[in-house]
């Protein structure tokens, strides 16, 4: 055994807190801050904020030396809650040039030491499946702002792992962020291609037909892998219909034989769509 087993998958983790007043403190964190119940256990409430998760034990003390830190995306998330908890902030948001944060300190109804930032450089994400499944969302309008190698790098990286008809791996990506191309592209098919010209980037999914039987299958899968990737990295998307089509190939040097299952944009987003109405989980299955 020993070092050659390494270490097993991790999968989340929990910070145990002590309390005095359970209902309090759900009144607090619910409420105030928004965090949701992820699990009630004995004299225990475990609450989570994104992929944090705090549990409050009735201990008759609240005891606590620490920082609890909760993060926001951007700037405008920590101001938002800065206006909720603006009773409890020690001070207004501010810029810390040492940490590199956006940041306010608070506390909480049992003393305990609060704060609230966003980070002002690109961190790794920490993002739950959850989450990402439930956040996705086609995004139409995007920032003019260049999206870094380094970043489409991490989105790949992460396609890495798309499933395949017998492993064949036949998928790829084409990727151009010519202006002349995206216009081109966003013209084909009038409203529906539109967001297209309004990206610093295109993406087109595709496979090779040579290589797998399954090339369509894997080249959907891809495309909708490069979706959830991107979105984890920040990236807005939107899968575009009707773009398996010889002028989508020929101008991005795509062999005539092989599939595009789609060509989305891809961008910082410049909105943030408002949840839609989906159907109960019951009527999915029959
Ligand atoms: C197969 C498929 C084709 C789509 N075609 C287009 C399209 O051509 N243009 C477009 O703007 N959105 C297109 N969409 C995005 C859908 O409109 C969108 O997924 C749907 O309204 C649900 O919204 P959501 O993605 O934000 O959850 C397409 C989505 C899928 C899955």
């Amino acid at each position: 055994m020993g070092d050659t087993v390494g270490y097993p998958r991790a999968a989340s983790g929990i910070v145990f807190l002590k309390a005095t007043d359970l209902e309090g403190v759900r009144n607090f964190y619910q409420d105030q801050l928004g965090m949701t119940v992820w699990l009630r256990q004995a004299d225990c409430l475990l609450l989570r904020h994104g992929n944090m998760v705090l549990g409050f034990c009735d201990r008759g003390t609240d005891s606590f030396d620490g920082l609890l830190t909760f993060v926001y995306p951007d700037r405008a998330g920590v101001d938002r809650m800065y206006q909720r908890l603006t009773d409890r902030a020690e001070s207004a948001p501010e810029e810390s040039e040492k940490y590199g944060i956006y940041q306010f300190f608070a506390s909480d109804p049992e003393g305990r030491r609060l704060e609230f930032q966003a980070f002002l450089h690109p961190t790794e994400p920490i993002v739950s499946g959850c989450d990402l499944l439930v956040s996705r969302r086609s995004v139409r309008r995007f920032l003019d702002t260049k999206i870094p190698e380094e970043k489409l790098q991490q989105v790949l990286e992460l396609c890495r792992y798309s499933p395949t008809s017998r492993h064949s791996e036949s998928y790829y990506f084409v990727a151009t962020s010519n202006r002349e191309n995206l216009e081109f592209l966003a013209g084909l098919r009038g409203s529906s291609s539109a967001p297209i010209g309004e990206a610093p980037m295109a993406v087109a999914a595709c496979s090779d037909p040579s290589k797998s039987g399954g090339y369509v299958q894997d080249a959907c899968i891809a495309a909708y892998h490069f979706i959830l990737a991107a979105t984890v990295h920040g990236l807005g998307t939107c899968w575009m219909a009707g773009m398996d089509r010889a002028e989508v190939k020929d101008c991005l040097g795509i062999p005539l034989e092989h599939h595009v299952a789609t060509v989305t944009p891809v961008g910082f987003p410049a909105e943030s769509p408002q949840p839609k109405q989906r159907r109960d989980a019951g009527s999915l299955i029959r």
